[in-house]
C-alpha cells in the first residue's frame, strides 16, 4: 500500500520508509505533486498535524500522516508552542528564536519545558494521533553544536548534556520525535504486518 508523509524532507522520508513495514511505500508530497505549502494556520500542534494530513487526504485521496512539533515552556504558558518555528518573526530563525525565549525567562526561576511531536495519521477513513513528549528544562547559555531549533537550550530530565551534545541517534532514541514515530511505527506494524 502506498502512505504519503506530509514532507519533502528527504531524509525524514527516508529514515520512516527504513521503519515502516516493507508492504508500505512512503510517498512524500512531491512524488503526490503536491507543490503547494500547505498552510499552518491551526493554533495548536495537534491542529497543524491534523490540518496537514486532512489536506493531504481530501484534496488528493491518499492516507496520510503528517507531523508538527514544538517546544513548551511552563512558565509562559506553554509557549512558543506551536509558534515555536517563528516565535521571534519572520523569516524564522533559530537563534532569534532562542534569544528571545531566554529574554522571556530571564527572571523567571521556573524552567520546566517540554518538547512535544503529535503524528496525524489517516487511515482506511479513520484518523489516529500519536503523541511524544520529552521533559525537561531550559538551561541559561547554549552549550552544543548538534540538532536545531531549540537543542542548545534544552537539557532532558535525568541527562546532563543539551540535546544539542547528543548525537542524532541518542536524541532520537529519547526525543518526542522519536517516541511518536515509535508509536507510528508500532500501529502501523499491526494494521499492516
Ligand atoms: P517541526 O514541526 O518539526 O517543523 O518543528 C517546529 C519548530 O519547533 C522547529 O522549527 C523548532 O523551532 C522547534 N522544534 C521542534 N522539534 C525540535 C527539536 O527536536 N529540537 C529543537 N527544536 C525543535
Amino acid at each position: 500500500m502506498q502512505l504519503v508523509f506530509a514532507s519533502n524532507n528527504k531524509n525524514k522520508i527516508k529514515e520512516i520508509q527504513l521503519l515502516v513495514p516493507s508492504t508500505i511505500q512512503i510517498l512524500s508530497l512531491d512524488d503526490i505533486g503536491c507543490t503547494e505549502d500547505i498552510a499552518e494556520t491551526a493554533d495548536t500542534i495537534e491542529g497543524n498535524a491534523m490540518l496537514k494530513a486532512n489536506y493531504v487526504t481530501e484534496k488528493y485521496g491518499y492516507d496520510c500522516f503528517a507531523d508538527d512539533s514544538g517546544l513548551e515552556v511552563e512558565a509562559l504558558n506553554g509557549e512558543p508552542g506551536v509558534f515555536s518555528a517563528r516565535y521571534a518573526g519572520e523569516p524564522k530563525n533559530d537563534e532569534n528564536n532562542i534569544a528571545k525565549l531566554l529574554t522571556n525567562l530571564k527572571d523567571v526561576k521556573n524552567k520546566k519545558a517540554n518538547f512535544k511531536t503529535v503524528i496525524c495519521l489517516n487511515s482506511n477513513g479513520k484518523q489516529h494521533l500519536f503523541t511524544g513528549i520529552i521533559n525537561g528544562e531550559i538551561i541559561e547559555e547554549r552549550i552544543g553544536n548538534n540538532g536545531f531549533g531549540y537543542d542548545p537550550i534544552f537539557v532532558a530530565d535525568g541527562y546532563q548534556k543539551t540535546f544539542a551534545e547528543l548525537s542524532l541517534e541518542e536524541k532520537s532514541n529519547i526525543s518526542h520525535r522519536g517516541i511518536a514515530v515509535k508509536q507510528l511505527i508500532t500501529f502501523l506494524q499491526k494494521q499492516f504486518r
